[in-house]
């Protein structure tokens, strides 16, 4: 990933920090920094610094930080090369000959082109004589015809090769083939077959509209032998946890919220009857990756599974995910129907609203997912019922939404809104008491706090680290400074990363390149986030001053290191002693 340390410092130039955050997040400004809610962990306050003189962005909740192309590379999920290239590209910039990255990024685009050629082909198979009778099946499940041309829905027709075929023909190669995951290899003579056979084709499309994959559906039900889904593997362009089906669309949507349901055929549904902000997993349980992904379009999530005991589980499972992607949570519950396709098939688009409008927070369908557990008949599970309920609702920020939901519950119980009220301080004061021990441990700790989150990147030696973070801080304010660091060398710096950050700075300032953070190269997110870390929390004077005193706490805690052999020792014992006599 050999770019010129000069074409990324021109890329970084022609795209300011400020200009490229400001496309995906409302920026105000506040002295020298700019502020806005933070698109990777989302949030309620602005904690998202952008400082545009150092070319910088850092989170204060979730402490991502780096440079322009760390923030493309973050929020549009690319490699480096993949990020230096996008804003490459946003600035009319040519990029210089990079055999590795180019062919790399051939190979994706010839892969989208290739899935894009398959969505075709799929596509009109569904009108072709041998497509009739799956045309059949999906207007048979009620797919109008803009639903399916909006979708793209095809039919993969039941022959071993006409794919592959028709990709040949198109100038694909072998291999290329095989890297889609579109066919599957005979073991036997190594001979390519569609992977897809007879089946209703769903093209799965990313955010930004590229063809990545299918799920392809049997129109059998009554098939046991064979998976009524069936998947596209992953690929270099595909992965499920990291897409949701119909994003595409749904980002577009002005309802302000998304709806997130388990299948296909439910989030088809949905669009078709006008709910056009539903997404669906890609037959995966969610994962954070598409919880975060979530976030970055919306801040509420309406969580609709099926009705099923599978489905409830997988409710439970994903309201903390997604809460802890600071989204807020809403669920519906499926009544009368196995899931969304098949009630509003039944219903209608008018009732699914009102069922849309009761759903429920996140906390009436914990508590009653908790009551379903008790039979409240029984003394002893009753009063399980009223702790387990108790301690769900002494978790609640909210005074008002504890007194509601605990009012509620006693009423449920039959038992008096005062005792109900006592059970949940009760719980509350257990809950303040273990957060302060958490608290505690930390605070005890304080060389701890100073340590990076990381356990790669952990500093060995505090003292040192501190003098060396002080010291990148300073050059990274003030370059000029690298003209006067004497005899300090990267080998010194007890943090191995810190020291790496300090040997690319001075390289770069001796060749007459811009010393920033942008520029680093070879870091990790997370060691740049790190860096950018440390260059939030520094302030102070920048002067020589400042800078010879770092290192001469980097040189003697370097030295004192290499105290090994007795005779060593026996130096510094006489050093001490000397200096000693003159303070004497
Ligand atoms: P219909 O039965 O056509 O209404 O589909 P559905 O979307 O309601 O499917 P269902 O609720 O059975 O499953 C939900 C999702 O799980 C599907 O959309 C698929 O993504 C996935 N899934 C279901 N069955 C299979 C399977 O056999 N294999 C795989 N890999 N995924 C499946
Ligand atoms: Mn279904």
């Amino acid at each position: 990933m050999a770019f010129p340390p000069a074409f990324i410092d021109e890329v970084i130039a022609r795209n300011p920090i400020e200009d490229v955050v400001g496309q995906y997040v409302t920026l105000k400004r506040s002295g020298s920094n700019l502020f806005g809610l933070c698109p990777f962990h989302g949030e309620k306050t602005a904690s998202f610094s952008v400082t545009p003189d150092k070319g910088m962005f850092y989170c204060f909740g979730c402490h991502k930080g780096g440079g322009v192309i760390n923030f493309e590379m973050e929020i549009e999920g690319l490699s480096y090369g993949d990020a230096v290239r996008a804003l490459a590209k946003r600035a009319g910039l040519e990029v210089p000959e990079d055999e590795q990255y180019q062919s790399r990024y051939r190979q994706q685009e010839r892969l989208w082109a290739l899935h894009r050629e398959a969505a075709r082909f799929f596509h009109s198979q569904l009108y072709a004589p041998v497509g009739a009778s799956a045309l059949e099946y999906a207007r048979g499940r009620g797919m109008t015809q803009t639903t399916l041309t909006k979708f793209g829905i095809g039919y993969a027709p039941d022959s071993w090769s006409d794919l592959v075929d028709v990709l040949r023909k198109k100038g694909y190669t072998d291999q290329e083939l095989r890297d889609s995951g579109l066919v599957t290899v005979s073991r036997k003579n190594g001979n390519l077959f569609d992977r897809f056979r007879d089946r209703l084709m769903f093209p799965i499309i990313d955010v930004r509209g590229n063809v990545i994959g299918f799920g392809g559906r049997i129109m059998n039900d009554r098939d046991k032998e064979a998976a009524k889904y069936l998947n596209s593997p992953e690929t270099l362009i595909f992965n499920k946890r990291k897409n949701l089906f119909a994003l595409n669309f749904a980002k577009k949507s002005k309802l302000g919220y998304l709806i997130l349901v388990e299948g296909y055929m439910d989030a088809i549904a949905l669009h078709q009857y006008g709910f056009d902000c539903a997404v669906a997993s890609l037959g995966t349980a969610l994962t954070e990756d598409g919880a975060a992904l979530l976030s970055r379009y919306t801040d509420q999530v309406v969580l609709i599974y099926d009705g099923d005991a599978a489905g409830q589980n997988a409710t439970q499972r994903a309201i903390p995910i997604l809460e802890r992607a600071g989204l807020q949570v809403k669920v519906l519950k499926m009544r009368d129907a196995k899931d969304p396709d098949e009630f509003l098939k039944k219903y209608g688009a008018d009732r699914f609203k009102l069922l849309l409008e009761e759903s429920a927070s996140r906390v009436e369908y914990q508590l009653a997912a908790i009551l379903r557990k008790y039979d409240l008949r029984d003394d002893d599970q009753k009063v399980k019922y009223l702790q387990e309920s108790a301690d769900l609702i002494g978790s609640l920020p909210s005074a008002v939404q504890r007194d509601v939901y605990g009012g509620r519950v006693a009423e449920t119980a039959k038992i008096s809104a005062d005792a109900m009220h006592l059970e949940i301080e009760r719980a509350r004061k257990r809950r303040a008491y273990q957060e302060k021990k958490k608290q505690e441990k930390i605070d005890l700790a304080p060389a701890r706090n100073l340590q990076p989150k990381s356990r790669a990147i952990r500093y060995t030696n505090i003292k040192s680290a501190m003098a060396e973070e002080m010291l990148l801080s300073l050059v990274l304010r003030e370059s000029a400074l690298l003209d006067h660091t004497g005899s300090l060398t990267p080998e010194m710096f007890s943090s191995q990363l810190l020291g790496r950050v300090y040997s690319q700075l001075k390289q770069r300032h001796e060749q007459g390149l811009e010393v920033s953070v942008g520029a680093l190269a070879d870091l990790t997110p997370e060691e740049m986030s790190h860096i950018a870390g440390i260059l939030q929390r520094q302030t102070g004077p920048v002067n020589e001053q400042a800078m010879q005193d770092c290192i001469r706490t980097i040189q003697s805690e370097y030295q004192a290191s290499k105290v090994t052999t007795e005779d060593d020792l026996l130096a510094v014992r006489d050093r001490l002693k000397e200096r000693k006599g003159m303070k004497a």
